[in-house]
């Protein structure tokens, strides 16, 4: 296991707020406890991660079928999930500093923080509570969905009978969700809002084992070929009796490195026919070849949207001599390209440049930059993971080709400005 280094993420979070990527929330009024906004090139990266999940687990299978549902449902659907009674942490007070802690984080009686004697663990539902209308009372209670998953189960019906789906098929959601969450923190690894990628998948009982198996290699998959993360830095831990979630009959935690320790990332289930069952009074599949009519089992693949930032970014961060590069994978990168004219004060250079810029970014997401010199421009875009930067200069002009220089090479080579595109998209795709 590598060491923490606590060093490393403050670099990281640094990074993170002065190039845009995330700020904390509400700053201007002292921050809300632990949470974080997307800026202009988080909020790039994440619907990165998003569209090409979307891709590859909804259009390029034909046994799956997306859907957007609401965050607030129904109260009677967290009664049925057993969300209501069993989603809680166990909470410990201190006695002297009255701060709070998760009891299974703690080791030892005392306080992390002050040493003081802890009170007796209490459990605390992870729900957040809100009211839906004007009146805040009893029979306006509902709670923020604390997963995607549920809607895929109280969905199911509908989604099978719009979609002519036989089993084994999926349902995939990307969206929001809320927990109340003892104690959020390290960064945007546990926060109170965040979003879930889910994939809940029916097959029959009896195909459980193969379908995990199936979907493990999957989330391998996504981890290290879409991804890129680096495969010694993901770890499998089989989660044990008595630490599962109240649904599951089987739990691997895939657990990444991150430099405050080894810790969950994704997580994938066999809930077997839990939620089916609560929320179907009668069985709501039908096998017609077999004449059956069964409550069909399920496996769930989740995966957080946040976390897979904060691995990416923990994974892609490189010191080297005088420069930070993020080694993004390319189809990741907020930008693909950035776009210069070697020096600003020179108009014919700036006007020419900018008409490759304008004809770059109709296809690739690009950035154009023209302040300081090219040294300190190139070490600009290392640090966001730009993969490729294009310089216009006086040489340009006359023969019609610009400098493209690689991230992570840091090579430069003469390209003809009306091959560029075809040049870029080859070495991007
Ligand atoms: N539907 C199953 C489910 O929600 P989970 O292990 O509680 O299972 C799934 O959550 C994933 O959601 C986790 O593996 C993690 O990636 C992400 N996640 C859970 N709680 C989170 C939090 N407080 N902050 C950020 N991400 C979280």
């Amino acid at each position: 296991m590598k060491k923490p280094d606590s060093n490393v993420m403050e670099k990281i979070i640094s990074l993170c707020k002065r190039r845009g990527f995330i700020f904390p929330g509400s700053e201007i009024y002292g921050g809300l406890a632990n949470s974080w906004d997307y800026g202009p090139l988080g909020v790039e990266l994440k619907n990165n991660i998003k569209q090409l999940w979307w891709k590859r687990f909804v259009h390029q299978r034909d046994d799956m079928a997306g859907i957007d549902a609401a965050l607030i449902m129904n109260p009677k659907v967290w009664e049925a999930s057993g969300h209501l009674k069993e989603f809680s942490d166990p909470l410990v007070e201190c006695k002297k500093c009255k701060r709070r802690f998760r009891a299974d984080h703690i080791e030892g009686n005392s306080c992390p923080d002050c040493g003081g004697e802890l009170g007796q663990p209490r459990q605390f539902n992870l729900m957040l509570k809100t009211f839906l209308g004007p009146a805040e009372e009893k029979a306006n209670e509902v709670y923020f969905r604390p997963e995607t998953a549920q809607a895929m189960f109280v969905d199911f019906k509908n989604v099978l009978e719009t979609n002519r789906k036989k089993l084994p098929f999926g349902i995939a959601q990307v969206g929001k969700a809320f927990r109340n969450e003892v104690t959020p923190g390290n960064f945007i690894f546990r926060m109170r809002e965040f979003e879930q990628m889910e994939i809940e998948y029916f097959i029959k009982e009896e195909n459980w084992q193969e379908a995990f198996e199936h979907w493990k290699k999957e989330m391998w998959g996504w981890m290290t070929e879409s991804l890129g993360l680096d495969k010694k830095n993901i770890h499998e831990f089989e989660v044990p009796d008595g630490e599962r979630a109240h649904y599951s009959k089987r739990t691997i935690d895939f657990e990444y490195e991150y430099p405050f320790g080894r810790k969950e990332l994704y997580g994938l289930a066999y809930r077997a026919d839990f939620d089916l069952k609560n929320h179907f009074k009668e069985a709501p599949y039908q096998d017609i070849e077999a004449g059956e009519i069964l409550y069909p089992h399920v496996i769930e693949p989740s995966f957080g949207v946040d976390r897979s930032v904060l691995a990416l970014l923990c994974d892609a961060y490189h010191e080297e001599s005088e420069r930070v590069v993020l080694k993004l994978k390319p189809a990741l990168a907020p930008y693909k390209v950035a776009v210069f004219p070697l020096l600003k004060n020179k108009p014919e250079l700036v006007a020419k440049a900018r008409e490759v810029y304008d004809e770059v970014k109709k296809e690739f997401t690009a950035a154009w930059d023209d302040r300081g010199n090219i040294g300190k421009r190139y070490y600009a875009q290392d640090e966001i993971g730009t993969p490729y930067c294009v310089t216009f200069d006086f040489d340009s002009i006359k023969k019609h080709d610009v400098t493209v220089r690689d991230r992570d090479t840091a090579k430069q080579e003469r390209v003809k400005i009306k091959e560029l595109k075809n040049f870029l998209n080859e070495k991007l795709s």
